[in-house]
């Protein structure tokens, strides 16, 4: 229990509030019984500056770019060990895993796979052409009625089965969607490949020609799953929360976190910035009137893959994109344009004054996408390729949600300022 109080001076009146202090000394002012004791709530737009929950799964320094799992820096993070797999299970069980619960992880994913036939035939009644996040959210909130023994969870091993059964799922939903939306064969899960490889497989092989896949490419689909995974109180985790807040299962609580995700303010970042890139390369654009049109207040436009509402200095995870974006294509023998362009318009922006005073740096959005591309990966999938990622991030939220003895529905109040009590004039009378 928190020893420290703030004092809140208001109508000559002294409200005493506990504070409470986190692993890195930031301090957060409990005012959960504010309205309920004084009738008074505070007014934070955005949630910008609101703690929703206590938290131990992600820790993140805005102003040192600093960004860690469960404690371990995210640097550390380098593909042989640990991999996306045993990332996501240090990121839901609050450990690393031993030998035996890595290779029981592993042995549940392969197990789970494949898709419920139904479910397939459900995706199959999209349309080809319909945007891959959308057919993800709805497959996703389609699983609660396959699986409703998952609907609530009992215990570890019902929590540890479904986990592994939407980890495993959301790589076949995604392959199958981009498969149709190309009019190819579906290819199934070979239980004989690892995870990422096994998505490669799925997303690239033909019935007659498998997939050849590299360690190179692999490895770099594995590390963007990784720095993907998990991002504290970001935009979807925060939704999933507020879902799961309400005893929603796992299903429909992670199908909201992809429909959040989408927007282009969030995951939907991704597509955005190829868009940008491509647009220039086009000739539409130089980047410098790229540049110009981010800081015209008239124009909506934004430059794609900069700024965050956390992080006032370098985005660890962009920082760690452009290095691999540079190893993997010294690897592949692989040339970008596009690379030249991104790099450029980081160095404009990062000397231009306005991105200089309001500390807007690149994000993880900014290089991630060159380097799919380098791996085949369409463009409207990348954000696809973000939820995947950022899912063992979603069901770790949804747990410690779910696993809190406190946890009470997460309803926010609001300043309300529309119309004082008004009498209702039926049609007729209405001008
Ligand atoms: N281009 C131009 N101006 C910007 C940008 C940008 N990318 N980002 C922020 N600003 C300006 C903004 O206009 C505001 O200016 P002023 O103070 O003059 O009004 C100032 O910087 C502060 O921005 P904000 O909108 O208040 O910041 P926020 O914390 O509400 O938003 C953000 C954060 C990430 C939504 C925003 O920086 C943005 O729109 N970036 C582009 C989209 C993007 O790359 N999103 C991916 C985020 S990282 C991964 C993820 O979460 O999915």
């Amino acid at each position: 229990m928190s020893e420290e109080k703030a004092i809140l001076t208001i109508d000559g009146k002294q409200i005493e509030l506990p504070v409470y202090t986190g692993t890195d000394g930031t301090k957060a002012i409990d005012i959960g019984k504010l309205y309920d004791e004084h009738r008074m709530i505070t007014y934070d737009p955005s949630l910008a500056n609101t703690g929703l929950c206590r938290s131990k799964i992600t820790y993140i320094d805005g102003d040192a770019g600093i960004l860690r799992y469960r404690g371990i820096p995210i640097e550390q993070f380098d593909n042989e060990s640990p991999n996306f797999v045993e990332t996501a299970w240090l990121l839901i069980f609050g450990r690393l895993p031993t030998q035996d619960e890595l290779l029981d992880f592993r042995a549940r994913l392969t197990n789970n796979a494949l898709l419920h036939e139904g479910l397939r035939q459900r995706i199959e009644m999209l349309p080809p052409s319909a945007p891959p996040m959308a057919s993800l959210s709805a497959a996703i909130s389609e699983m609660a009625c396959y699986y409703k023994g998952y609907l609530t969870l009992d215990d570890d091993e019902q929590l540890t089965e479904v986990a592994a059964r939407m980890i495993s799922t959301v790589r076949t939903i995604a392959a199958y969607s981009y498969r149709r939306s190309q009019g190819l064969p579906i290819i199934y899960p070979n239980p004989k490949l690892r995870y990422v490889a096994n998505f490669l497989h799925m997303m690239f092989s033909y019935p007659y020609l498998h997939y050849e896949i590299t360690p190179e490419i692999e490895d770099a689909m594995n590390l963007i799953l990784i720095l993907h995974a998990d991002h504290e109180q970001n935009c979807s985790t925060a939704t999933v929360r507020v879902v799961g807040s309400s005893l929603a299962n796992m299903f429909s609580s992670c199908s909201a976190g992809v429909s959040a995700l989408w927007g282009s303010l969030h995951g939907g970042a991704n597509v955005e910035v190829m868009k940008m890139l491509d647009g220039i390369y086009a000739g539409g654009l130089t980047p410098e009137q790229c540049i110009e049109a981010a800081k015209d207040k008239a124009n909506p436009f934004r430059l794609f893959g900069f700024g965050h509402r956390v992080y006032k200095n370098y985005d660890p995870r962009a920082k760690i994109l452009k290095a691999a974006c540079d190893k993997v294509f010294a690897q592949l023998q692989h040339q970008d344009p596009l690379l030249d362009i991104a790099r450029k318009l980081e160095e404009l922006a990062l000397s231009d004054q306005y991105f200089v005073d309001r500390k807007l740096y690149p994000n993880v959005d900014f290089y991630s996408g060159i380097l799919l591309r380098a791996i085949g990966i369409p463009t409207n999938m990348f954000t696809v390729i973000f939820a995947i990622g950022r899912l063992p991030g979603w069901i770790a939220h949804w747990k410690e949600q779910h696993d809190n003895p406190t946890n009470r529905i997460i309803r926010p109040r609001q300043v309300y300022e529309g119309n004082d009590i008004t009498d209702y004039i039926p049609l007729k009378e209405r001008s």
